[in-house]
């Protein structure tokens, strides 16, 4: 694992855009995996700014989200789709039927799970992932006690999942309590997969992921198993790491 420590919010994103601006420039057919989240708001500013300057394009990229909160239509404010065409997909040359996001609102989970799953294998499979990371050691919504060789699959939030997201609803009830995600090992697969975190509320996740043991406590710490990942945090998100790694 590469573990790189910027000095702010901002070097960070710009790091982490520049990932996806070689993995795009290398191949323009690339598969990406998005994530949603107050984490990778930089990344998508930075995308955005260096698809208007002319650095990147969009038009042959293929995009697949992590997840969504189930019972949420795609027209909510709050749901997946939503936030990744305000944050990003509006505002580049992606075309929509490249774009995959799960939907909350399907009939048939058990079905279109398997979907999902074949529609990423058809993709050829994700090149770059980004993810951020829960409070509670989650990659995507694959909370503690998720098995690590999960697919993807219909999972019930955590408590402090529902907590830490509660900020973005009217209140605590208002959060949705099943999403469907990715899992564990559907991200796995990915062929580069990049994690960033900010905040001294990560720092024990962090720690968990990078230093603990391999353990479904904390999905976050399979990526101990890829051989090509790199975590890009800021100082207060790196502050309980025991070892030293480069800034
Ligand atoms: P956040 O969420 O970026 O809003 O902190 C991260 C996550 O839950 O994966």
């Amino acid at each position: 694992m590469n573990i790189i420590i910027s000095d702010d919010y901002q070097q960070m994103s710009s790091m982490a855009a520049q990932v996806f601006i070689q993995c795009v420039t290398a191949n323009p057919r690339a598969v990406l995996g998005l994530a949603t989240g107050s984490t990778p708001i930089g990344v998508y500013q930075n995308l955005i700014t260096s698809y208007q300057s002319g650095e990147i394009s969009f038009e042959s990229v293929t995009s697949f989200n992590l997840d969504e909160y189930i019972g949420l239509h795609r027209d909510h404010p709050q749901s997946y789709y939503y936030f990744m065409h305000q944050q990003l997909l509006n505002h580049v040359n992606i075309q929509g039927q490249r774009v995959f996001i799960p939907s909350g609102t399907e009939e048939d989970y058990g079905a279109y799970c398997q979907w999902y799953e074949d529609q990423i294998a058809e993709a050829g499979g994700i090149d770059l992932q980004i993810l951020g990371i829960g409070s509670d050691g989650h990659i995507a919504f694959n909370e503690p006690g998720t098995a690590l060789g999960s697919r993807t699959h219909i999972t019930e939030l955590d408590h402090q999942t529902i907590d830490d997201n509660a900020r973005f609803f009217d209140s605590k009830a208002d959060v949705p309590r099943r999403a469907i995600t990715m899992g564990v090992a559907t991200i796995l697969e990915a062929k580069e997969i990049i994690l960033l975190a900010t905040g001294q509320n990560k720092a024990q996740a962090v720690r968990d992921a990078i230093e603990g043991p391999l353990s479904s406590e904390c999905t976050a710490s399979a990526l101990q198993q890829h051989p090509n990942v790199t975590f890009y945090l800021d100082s207060a998100a790196a502050e309980l790491l025991k070892h030293e790694y480069k800034h």
